[in-house]
């Protein structure tokens, strides 16, 4: 690769995730070992966001620039190694980026959670990225990498065992204490507004295998559900599971992983991800409430009247989240249950410190960044649209380890 100007940019560093992420990635840096800049389409606020980043040496550069802007998204491509972005809606602000850095062959990750934007900029720039060397991973934040860097831990963990993958393997949200901030709002907002004119909105929605490449979309797995039809038992945690509102997105990405590794956990591998509460009647009832809760909310978010009181009055708005001490205090669990062929049971244990839909999401992306700026010797892949587990794995493993507040350890063998 020819010299560039900055080992990272971080661009949308003007947000809610972006200006933690902004500082996370100063304090990790503070030895000056990369070249950073910040960027955005604001200066002032950018400029004040500089002033408070932790000193050492120099201020960082500032970009400025609009994300619609494509000669300048080229020209910041061709200057960066890596590109995070946190400039989201992605659908919105994020398609001209992620083509300038496939053009230029520049690494590329981001907090997108946006399934049919995904599959756009997988079938735009595929091919040229593989060309350019670009490796664009999307979903580095709380979606998606606790689920594919945990299933991916599991899988490892039995192929050590047992000399094969689980055949299935079951996620559930155990623990999720936290916040939301006013990008991820947005972005949820986009989608219901994208459902109103796409006629494929729904179908892509509903497809588990909505990811994968060309020629690779069939599998074991039933359509991906928001809200499932009814309470189920799960009999291998002995509880009620729960609506997660992020498990389609989440098991799409497993999903792509296992076919862009070339099936390491086999063809008739099944994924599914919901949140759990309890057993007993208790355990029933929440799960049930939960899912009448999760129906009024979609329902409500569907219709544009409803939708728009909720905007203006009860979500947070761009730049918003959660209070620093939620941030601080929140934490998140989820186990996940696999399955050999022979029926015997192994789970594992992702744990997070911290809020995941900020705190934990900002340090995980800073990770993510570091890891394809820092650790390119040991990336085997070559330019592609990759998914944080299948680009990065157990390098991106360990840094989110030792310095994100996560843990990943295996619980039991049934
Ligand atoms: N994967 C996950 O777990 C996860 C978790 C949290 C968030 N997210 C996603 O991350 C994204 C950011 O969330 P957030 O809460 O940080 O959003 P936010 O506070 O609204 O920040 C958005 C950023 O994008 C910038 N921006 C908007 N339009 C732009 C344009 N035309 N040109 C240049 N910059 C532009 C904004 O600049 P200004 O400051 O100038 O407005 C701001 O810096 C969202 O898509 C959200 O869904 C994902």
């Amino acid at each position: 690769m020819t010299e560039r100007a900055f080992d990272i940019v971080l661009w949308g560093a003007t947000g809610a995730t972006g200006r933690r992420a902004a500082r996370h990635l100063a304090r990790r840096c503070d030895d000056r070992r990369l070249r950073l800049a910040i960027g955005g389409r604001n200066r002032e606020k950018l400029e004040a966001l500089r002033h408070d980043l932790p000193k050492g040496g120099t201020p960082l550069p500032v970009l400025v620039g609009d994300s619609h802007d494509t000669a300048f998204m080229a020209e910041m491509a061709a200057r960066a190694r890596v590109i995070a972005s946190t400039a989201g809606p992605f659908a919105l602000y994020g398609s001209e980026l992620v083509a300038a850095c496939v053009e230029n062959g520049t690494q590329y990750c981001d907090l997108t959670a946006e399934p049919q934007w995904m599959r756009a900029m997988i079938d735009a720039h595929e091919e040229k990225a593989r060309e350019t060397g670009a490796r664009i991973v999307h979903s580095c934040g709380h979606d998606s990498i606790p689920s594919d860097l945990g299933v991916q831990f599991l899988q490892d963990a039995a192929l050590a065992r047992f000399g094969g993958p689980c055949k299935r393997v079951a996620t559930r949200v155990t623990r999720l204490k936290g916040g939301f901030s006013g990008g991820t709002a947005a972005s949820f907002l986009n989608a219901m507004r994208l459902r109103e004119s796409d006629p494929d909105f729904d179908r892509l929605s509903a497809d588990p295998y909505a990811l994968c490449p060309d020629g690779e979309r069939e599998g074991p797995d039933g359509p991906d559900r928001m809200m499932p039809v009814r309470v189920t038992w799960d009999a291998d945690m002995q509880a009620w599971t729960k609506p997660y509102f992020m498990g389609p997105m989440n098991s799409k990405v497993v999903r792509r992983t296992n076919a862009i590794m070339g099936y390491p956990y086999g063809r008739d591998f099944r994924y599914e991800e919901t949140g759990l509460t309890r057993s007993g009647i208790g355990g029933w009832w929440a799960a049930m409430s939960s899912m009448l809760f999760g129906r009024l909310f979609l329902t409500a978010m569907a219709i544009p009247a409803t939708r728009g009181f909720l905007q203006r009055n009860m979500l947070p708005k761009s730049g918003e989240g959660p209070s620093k001490e939620v941030r601080e205090t929140g934490s998140y669990e989820i186990v996940l249950v696999g399955e050999m062929p022979n029926g015997t049971i192994l789970k594992a244990r992702v744990t997070g410190q911290g809020d995941p839909g900020v705190r934990s999401t900002t340090l995980m992306l800073t990770e993510a960044a570091l890891c394809l700026a820092e650790d390119q010797d040991g990336i085997s892949v070559g330019g592609r649209f990759w998914t944080p587990a299948a680009a990065m794995g157990g390098l991106l493993r360990d840094r989110i380890t030792k310095h994100a507040g996560m843990s990943f350890e295996l619980t039991d063998t049934l």
